[in-house]
């Protein structure tokens, strides 16, 4: 197993981990705006055959207020069913907010995560140490409520 920085021929690979793993899937333009725009801070796991089997697709926050601090976002992350418990969603998160900190200055790393999704839940709360920071009311199509979470980066 494989952990380096995605570059624009692993997009597609991303998108199909993508559609296999969630229902929030994005547009190929969106993908290639993040590797254009911040390419240090979206990682792929590949097997040994080179294929992608986990994918963390991150930015930095565009919407920040002046005064605010810079921050990084996790606009998607995850790992093919086969692959899971493993530590390659771990390692993933990580490498990105890595590269938040020393690239971007990033004070902290937010996401949203389905309240009902464990396993995510288990990672960010549990492994990596975030806390939630409000819960979004209906934030996915489907209804379901979101937790904003956040980690402190510095
Ligand atoms: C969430 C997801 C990315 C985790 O990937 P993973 O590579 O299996 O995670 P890791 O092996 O790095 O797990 C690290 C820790 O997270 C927690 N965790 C991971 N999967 C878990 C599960 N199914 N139940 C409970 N905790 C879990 C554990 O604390 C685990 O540490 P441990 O294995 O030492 O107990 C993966 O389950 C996935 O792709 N799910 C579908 C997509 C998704 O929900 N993405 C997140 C959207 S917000």
């Amino acid at each position: 197993m494989n952990i380096r920085p995605a570059h624009v021929e692993d997009l597609a690979g991303m998108q199909a981990c993508n559609l296999q793993n969630l229902p929030e899937n994005y547009t190929m333009k969106y993908y290639l705006y993040h590797a254009l725009t911040w390419p240090s801070l979206s990682y792929v796991a590949e097997d040994a055959k080179g294929r992608v089997v986990g994918y963390i697709l991150a930015k930095m926050d565009e919407d920040a207020e002046e005064g605010d601090e810079p921050h990084g976002h996790v606009t998607s992350i995850s790992v093919l069913r086969s692959y899971r418990r493993l530590g390659i969603a771990k390692k993933l998160m990580v490498q990105s907010q890595e590269s938040m900190a020393a690239i971007y200055k990033a004070a902290y790393v937010s996401l949203h995560v389905r309240k009902s999704n464990r396993a995510a839940l288990g990672l960010y709360r549990d492994t990596l140490g975030f806390s939630v920071h409000d819960i979004e009311k209906k934030y996915y199509a489907d209804g379901e409520d979101a937790y904003a979470m956040r980690l402190a980066l510095k």
